[in-house]
């Protein structure tokens, strides 16, 4: 091994040591970090060769069929793009799990398994898998890795987690009701933060169930912007719940808070619901 290819590992094991810490730090749930650009990107380039990488989160939602879960993972994967070799960590906060794989399939297939990760450390309610070492995907796979085609699930008795290897959120093929925004969105998405067991923002807006999100969204004024509704039933543009998934607040943050946005079917499937009243 070269020189070079021992610095690149230690920058991959770096920035999984720190994702790592980030999502520790927030309890492992409801967050999605920006990832890598797709775009420009050439296998082989002579000069300064990048290491692709792509920040992931598992959950349910993605899972065919969807499975109504709050639990979360978070993985982080790097490639070296000469060697083809793949670095890759997965966190998740899901107990006895019986296997983490990275499979070939675009958003919303199911493909044939690539590698299975191994449990390496145990602790602090997260367990973390690895892609074992020396791990090298062949041109083809590399060709899926770098155009969006390969993800990674997590499996443990009925519950299941999944997660694209891709620069952008798949959409979800949500209905404007609110049951499936609830099993698809607020439940993977946001009752990590917003669980309903605390006195302030974000615990105190429980988003952890169907009932639980309509009491206190619908009618309800916001604690950030206390003139506006956080769901105004029939007016999508002056509930603030729509205000924070575009960035048009002028209190606070987008949400989902530090995550990529939403994509735009999910936003609409929001604003169907909330002009069509809205209802339980
Ligand atoms: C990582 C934690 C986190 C996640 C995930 C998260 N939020 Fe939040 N949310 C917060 C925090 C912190 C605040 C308070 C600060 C602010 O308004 O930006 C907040 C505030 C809000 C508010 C404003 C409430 C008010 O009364 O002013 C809304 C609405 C909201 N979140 C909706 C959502 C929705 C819907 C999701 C999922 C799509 C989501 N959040 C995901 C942390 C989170």
């Amino acid at each position: 091994m070269n020189v070079h290819l021992a610095n690149k590992q230690i920058v991959a094991k770096l920035l999984v040591a720190l994702s790592v810490l980030f999502v520790m730090s927030c309890g492992g749930s409801g967050t999605v970090t920006d990832t890598a650009p797709g775009a420009g990107y050439e296998i082989g380039a002579a000069q300064g060769e990048s290491v692709d990488r792509y920040s992931v989160r598992l959950s349910g939602a993605q899972v065919l069929p969807v499975v109504d879960t709050r639990h979360t993972g978070q993985a982080e994967f790097t490639i070296h793009e000469q060697t083809g070799q793949l670095f890759g960590t997965v966190v998740t906060s899901l107990e006895n799990v019986s296997a983490v794989h990275l499979h070939e399939g675009g958003a919303g297939e199911a493909g044939s398994v690539v590698v299975s990760l191994i449990a390496s450390v145990t602790g602090a309610g997260n367990t973390i898998f690895n892609v074992p070492a020396d791990f090298v995907l062949t041109d083809q796979q590399m060709q899926l890795y770098t155009s969006g085609n390969l993800y990674v699930d997590i499996h443990a008795g009925d519950i299941a987690l999944r997660g694209q290897l891709s620069a952008e959120l798949p959409a979800l093929a949500i209905g404007a009701e609110l049951d499936d925004l609830q099993a698809k969105l607020f439940t993977p998405v946001c009752s990590g933060c917003h669980t309903g067991s605390g006195g302030s923002l974000p615990a105190i807006m429980d988003l952890s169930s169907a009932d639980a999100s309509y009491n206190t969204l619908v009618g309800v004024f916001s604690i950030g912007e206390p003139d506006l509704l956080r769901v105004s039933a029939g007016d999508a543009e002056e509930s603030l719940l729509i205000r924070k998934f575009e960035g048009t607040q002028t209190i606070g943050a987008r949400m989902p808070f530090r995550g990529a946005k939403l994509d735009a079917d999910t936003i609409t499937a929001v604003r169907q619901w909330i002009n069509s009243g809205a209802r339980r």
